[in-house]
């Protein structure tokens, strides 16, 4: 094998890219009610990323995956997407979004060459979705999830983390609502990923095989080997081109077949979203280094890449947000 091995001997080929801390939402599983964003000089400027993107495509990273905070809330995120997109040797430019901008935004995207869309719904009911993401209208998402679908993007996949007594109701309705307009859709466990004051995180732990056995009530759902180079296990829906993915980070963990690393908003490649271990790579590239100076930190850095996360429901060990972290 050549480019990006870890000491576990897994090749690294998939690069998360979180251009923004900031997000329109305030998701309450995500992030707490008041929340501190990073100073604009703490956070890499969009050449910055495009330079370690290059980089990381330089060593045999094929796919990258745009996220924040929200990515459509950076200034010039279309411009940024389509300097990364025509990489030489990336196969595959998608992005994580929650769709609140996505009207204005779908068009410029696809021309810029994403390839695939994530979109983060977890509800179905426009109050309760208001009081999930603490200010969000339901009704822009379903505007967005539409001028989506209008394009030409190869996939769009639905994300919804769900929660027991939250929105454990609506795993049938999300299903449905995929399936009747083509879409895929992913069910996500929540991680203790920062201290949030709205819920404790071990009474709403709500794990896939719960909400695989509410699917088989209204769906018949058969294991399949496909992967999007993704952490989600897919399952198909006969009768429909849809596809049901499970993310089971509490669960069943999937850190064997780890392909992936972050990088933050402010430049530091976390090695994995359960550990700490990371590397910062603003200083050096502010520094001045060179671009083979640069291959040099990244692949040693890939050397403490950890085996697994390990994460406890009543123990949030890991301090740092999802969106800072990138989703
Ligand atoms: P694609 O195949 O790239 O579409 O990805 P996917 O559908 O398999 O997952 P996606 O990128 O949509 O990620 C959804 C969620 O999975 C994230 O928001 C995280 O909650 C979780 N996730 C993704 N990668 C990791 C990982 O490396 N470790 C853990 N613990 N969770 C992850
Ligand atoms: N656990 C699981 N998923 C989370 N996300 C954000 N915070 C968490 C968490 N603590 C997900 C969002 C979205 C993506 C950006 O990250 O729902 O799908
Ligand atoms: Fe924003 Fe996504 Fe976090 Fe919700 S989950 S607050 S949409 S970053």
């Amino acid at each position: 094998m050549t480019g990006l091995i870890d000491p576990f001997g897994r090749q690294i080929t998939y690069l998360r890219l979180s251009v923004t801390d900031r997000c329109n939402l305030r998701c309450t599983y995500c992030m707490a009610e008041e929340m501190e964003f990073l100073p604009k000089s703490s956070v890499l400027s969009l050449e910055e990323m495009q330079r370690i993107a290059t980089a990381f495509v330089g060593l045999g990273v094929s796919k990258i995956r745009l996220t924040g905070g929200e990515p459509l809330v950076r200034k010039g995120i279309a411009e940024l997407a389509s300097s990364i997109s025509g990489l030489d040797g990336l196969n595959e430019l998608t992005m994580t979004t929650n769709a609140v901008l996505l009207n204005k935004f779908a068009k410029p995207l696809a021309e810029a060459g994403v390839k695939r869309l994530n979109i983060s719904i977890d509800s179905l009911k426009p109050e309760r979705f208001k009081s999930m993401t603490r200010v969000g209208k339901l009704s822009d998402v379903l505007t967005g999830i539409e001028a989506a679908q209008a394009e030409d993007f190869q996939a769009i996949k639905l994300n919804a983390v769900i929660l027991a007594g939250q929105n454990d109701d609506e795993v049938m309705n999300l299903a449905q609502f995929a399936v009747e307009r083509g879409l895929d859709i992913s069910y996500i466990e929540e991680m203790p990923l920062g201290h949030i004051s709205s819920h404790k995180r071990e009474d709403t732990q709500h794990t896939s095989v719960d909400i695989r056995e509410t699917l088989k009530q209204g769906f018949d759902i058969t294991p399949s080997t496909e992967t999007t180079g993704g952490p989600s296990r897919y399952y198909r829906v006969s009768g429909s081109e849809s596809k049901i993915g499970f993310i089971s980070p509490m669960s069943d963990n999937f850190c064997t077949s780890c392909n992936r690393v972050r990088l933050t908003t402010e430049g530091r490649l976390l090695l994995c979203l359960g550990n700490e271990h990371s590397v910062d790579l603003r200083t050096p590239l502010r520094d001045g280094i060179s671009d083979l100076e640069l291959k040099t930190i990244i692949e040693k850095a890939i050397g403490i890449k950890p085996e697994r996360h390990y994460f406890d429901p009543e123990d949030t060990q890991i301090l740092r947000f999802m969106s800072a972290t990138g989703g």
